[in-house]
């Protein structure tokens, strides 16, 4: 695509780093969208088989083959029961929220509560799956295309999420990616992953507020958004900051929710016609009706009518109806203020109004949909609307690229994300009783408010006397039917703790608890201690102690911010510190951590043996797959050998080599057993193993292999034959010219190459060469082509290499310093001649020259050929 040139130039790779890809993933009910960020390969949204930039959010079974992508999406009208497509909707659904509800009225898949009050999706075969399973085969998918494209493993992930997306949610994603075998370098809000691609290719001298208006298949989000520059003090160089300011956001409303409708056009005209018949209580036709509304929803995207038709969609009868784009927008009118009031809680979320907005930054598939379109247009000025990125594709780029900075492997531009959580978080708790007898009050506070930066911890502090509990809710119920309660941490060791610090003299030790809201959203109590300061004994210390107001304010309790990570460390590296000096009694602040526990009363994360069952079970089916699809090749291997050896036999024509070459007797055998291996494949092929697919071949092979054999051996003889003949020429040709070379320099008192012994050694190997060929070449000529040869053309070639190589050591020596006294001009005549044909034995391999035949030589072609 266009831009990816200028990423390349972006994306530069830090030298001497072990470079692993990242992989990105944006995970849509409809279609998922992936990117791989590997040096070396262009930066680009990752392709399907079918070279697809957009995959269907599928999996299926056609009876044992699993599929993905469109192949499973459109399955669905054939096995509407093993079709598993939305799952988005069901990802940490309970089972009795409204998005579970929706989803069973969008797809024929079976569902059922499972033990986390979640929905299990069930096959035809009876196996049951948790949509953290499916999802996690989805990814395992995506996984498998990009370690395609890659060409090593791919391990590490970052995953798109709605900015919405609650805790459960998150920990659905999570876990999916965990089962899938990958690991989570972070989740991303898309519309943060809009922001980011959308500052790729730009600079904000001045810092500009963004509306990132995302409308997707399973919702409308949008997000309000600040970018600015940000200059390095140390280095000077500068950097682009996004900061996200708010949120707005409707769940009901999307692409899909479009596809139902026009579904529901389509069904009531179907039963209208056909009177008595109802076409939804059909799986398969309604499957049928869903593919043909998504196709005339995009008809009607660019015209004003379009006409539906699928053939034999139940009952055998054909459905053909008309649909008007306003038939469309009128069974949507209902809808339409859905559109705009996203962009409106946004900004009130903001604090801002669209007078301080520069665009309204359109994404997302379902935003070229007219109406929606239209409705935003009423509310924003049109030239604040922007259509400048690639609405499918830029949250996945730049969620690539986030990952990308992440992993801390790529040189990226220096794009900062500050982003915020969605939900109000508080946490609430019993306060200690304030009388022996009173009762305890239940103190709640709005620990992360709506807004709140990610990447922050808090501590909180307790006056306890004891064990107690924490519970963590959201202000609201962030769906209809999923529950406020996130978790629960019970603080343990509480009495034995302050008793500790109080014995080693700390005064009113507390409990502080921190609590961490991460990057990807996610809130959890990291550490909990009992915490006090050992006063100094001495005069200034009590005045200290005295002013230093040691007397407990109204509420026991408060609540601090703690900076984001460097404090963290420098506070764990004190904490060794103050441990070891406890001991010694000296002044200053002391801790001992507490043990804690957090439990899940609602929407349980899968535990750790869940998520390694769920991953055992992915494997196994992968494990099944690969095993068959071995055995099929293997299957159809030894199938197209048996065609093979038919035709072998079938023609008994005395030319045909297979024929020449074998017995009688050989092709019966042959013959038979191939009829027998031709029924057995027939009778049990489908249920053989591979290992006995292979043992028929090789009890075949075992016949047929001789007679092959004598075939390539006849084929290769005259090349075998000529190639010793050759060596034996070559070599006797140098000999002649050597022998005459030595004494001519013994005359001359010279230094010379060789010794004669030298030279006798290699004719004597010539001479046990020539022999041996003589012998066996006369024995060969007189076997038949149908019989087995006596000697190997591989012999006769390595027999005419150890000659060669012989012949190589002598010929490539050197003159022993050879003091060359050119003096005598007495050029005998032999000397001359020598010289000539030396210069054609110095081309060792004489393959382009004639040489001409040996007496034994007259060019010997197998008699039997
Ligand atoms: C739901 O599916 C899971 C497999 O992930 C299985 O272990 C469980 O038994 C199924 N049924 C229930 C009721 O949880
Ligand atoms: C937003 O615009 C309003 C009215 O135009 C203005 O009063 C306000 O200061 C602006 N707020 C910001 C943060 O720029
Ligand atoms: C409290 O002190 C005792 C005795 O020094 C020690 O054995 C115990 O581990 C301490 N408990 C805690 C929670 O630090
Ligand atoms: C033997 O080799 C020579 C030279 O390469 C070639 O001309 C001749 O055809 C070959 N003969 C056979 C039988 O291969
Ligand atoms: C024999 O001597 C001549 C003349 O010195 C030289 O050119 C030729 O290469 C020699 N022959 C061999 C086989 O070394």
């Amino acid at each position: 695509m266009r831009i990816s040139l200028l990423f390349v130039s972006l994306l530069a790779i830090v030298p001497n780093a072990v470079l692993a890809s990242v992989l990105a993933i944006d995970y849509g009910a409809d279609f998922i969208k992936a990117s791989l960020m590997k040096p070396g390969i262009p930066f680009d949204v990752l392709l399907n088989k079918d070279s697809k930039r957009k995959i269907h959010s599928s999996v299926a079974w056609k009876r044992g083959d699993r599929l993905f992508g469109q192949d499973a999406a459109y399955l669905a009208t054939r096995f509407p029961s093993d079709t598993f497509s939305h799952l988005k909707y069901l990802q940490a659904a309970p089972h009795d929220s409204e998005p579970a509800a929706y989803f069973s009225k969008i797809s024929p898949a079976t569902v059922s509560q499972n033990d986390r009050f979640l929905t299990n999706l069930t096959r035809s075969d009876g196996t049951e799956w948790s949509t953290e399973e499916l999802v996690a085969m989805q990814f395992a998918y995506i996984k498998h295309l990009a370690e395609l494209v890659a060409n090593e493993k791919v391990r590490d992930v970052i995953i798109t999420v709605p900015g919405y997306y609650t805790q459960f949610e998150r920990d659905a994603v999570a876990d999916a990616v965990e089962v899938a075998g990958l690991r989570l370098l972070a989740l991303i809000n898309d519309g943060t992953a809009v922001a980011v691609n959308y500052a790729m290719t730009r600079a904000f001298p001045a810092p500009e507020t963004h509306v990132i208006y995302d409308v997707g298949s399973s919702g409308i989000r949008a997000t309000v958004v600040e970018f600015s520059t940000t200059t390095d003090k140390k280095t000077g160089a500068t950097g682009t900051q996004i900061n996200v300011l708010g949120f707005g956001s409707d769940k009901t409303v999307g692409g899909i929710e479009f596809d139902r409708r026009v579904r529901e056009i389509l069904a009531d005209a179907f039963n209208a016609k056909q009177k008595g018949k109802d076409i939804r209580k059909d799986k398969r036709g309604m499957a049928k009706l869903w593919k043909e509304a998504q196709r005339v929803k995009g008809v009607l995207s660019a015209n004003q009518d379009a006409v539906a038709h699928v053939e034999s969609l139940a009952w055998d009868i054909d459905f053909k109806t008309k649909i008007s784009r306003a038939a469309f927008e009128q069974a949507c009118a209902d809808l339409e203020p859905k559109f705009t009031q996203p962009l409106y809680d946004a900004l009130k979320f903001a604090g801002l109004d669209l007078t301080n907005i520069t665009s309204v930054i359109m994404a997302g598939g379902a935003s070229r949909t007219p109406m929606v379109q239209a409705a935003i247009k009423t509310a924003v000025p049109a030239d604040k609307l922007s259509f400048n990125v690639n609405a499918d594709e830029a949250a996945v780029l730049g969620a690539a690229l986030h990952g990308a900075s992440l992993s801390r492997q790529f040189k990226t531009k220096n794009i900062k994300v500050l982003d915020i959580l969605a939900h109000d978080v508080q946490a609430t708790y019993f306060a200690a009783a304030t009388t022996p007898l009173g009762r305890p009050r239940s103190i709640t506070t709005t620990l992360f408010p709506a807004g709140s930066k990610v990447g922050t911890k808090k501590t909180m502090t307790f006056k306890r006397k004891d064990d107690f509990v924490i519970n963590f809710d959201y202000k609201k119920e962030p769906l209809p039917g999923f529950p406020t309660r996130m978790f629960e941490v019970d603080i343990n060791g509480v009495v034995e703790a302050l008793q500790n610090l109080t014995d080693s003299g700390a005064v009113d030790p507390v409990v502080k608890a921190t609590v961490s809201l991460s990057e990807s959203g996610f809130i959890a109590v990291n550490q909990a201690i009992a915490y006090g300061e050992i006063k100094d004994e001495s005069l200034t210390g009590k005045f200290k102690g005295l002013f230093g107001g040691s007397s407990t304010p109204e509420s026991d309790e408060s609540t601090e911010d703690i900076p984001p990570r460097p404090a963290a460390s420098s506070r764990s590296a004190d904490a060794k510190k103050e441990k070891k000096e406890e001991k010694k009694k000296v002044t200053g602040p002391v801790e001992i951590e507490l043990p804690i526990y957090t439990r899940w009363t609602t929407v349980p994360p899968l535990t750790v043996e869940q998520k390694k069952a769920a991953r055992d079970r992915l494997r196994a089916v992968d494990a099944e797959e690969l095993a068959k699809s071995r055995r099929e090749e293997a299957r159809n291997n030894f199938e197209s050998y048996l065609y093979r050896l038919r035709d072998l036999l079938s023609d008994e024509s005395e030319d045909k080599p297979f024929i020449k070459c074998s017995q009688p007797a050989e092709r019966q055998k042959l013959q038979e057993l191939l009829e027998e291996s031709f029924s057995w494949l027939n009778d049990r092929g489908d249920l053989a193993e591979t290992s006995q697919l292979l043992d028929k071949r090789i009890a075949l092979e075992t016949l047929e292999k001789p007679v092959t054999h004598r075939y390539q051996e006849i084929e290769a003889f005259p090349q075998a034959l000529n190639n010793s003949q050759m060596w034996n020429w070559n070599t006797r040709l140098f000999l002649a010219e050597a022998r005459e070379n030595l004494t001519a320099e013994a005359k001359a008192d010279l230094p010379s190459k060789w010794t004669a012994d030298e030279l006798d050694s290699l004719e004597k190997a010539l001479k046990d060469h020539e022999s041996w060929l003589d012998e066996w070449v006369e024995k060969q000529k007189k076997v038949k082509a149908n019989q087995d040869p006596v000697i190997e053309t591989r012999e006769m070639k390595a027999r005419a290499k150890v000659l060669e190589q012989h012949l190589h050591r002598l010929y490539r020596r050197k003159v022993p310093k050879a003091v060359k006294k050119k003096t005598t001009t007495t050029t005998e005549p032999t000397s001359t001649a020598n010289a000539e044909e030396s210069t054609e034995t110095e081309v060792p391999h004489a393959n382009e020259k004639q040489v001409p035949l040996g007496d034994e030589g007259k060019p010997k072609t197998h008699d039997e050929l």
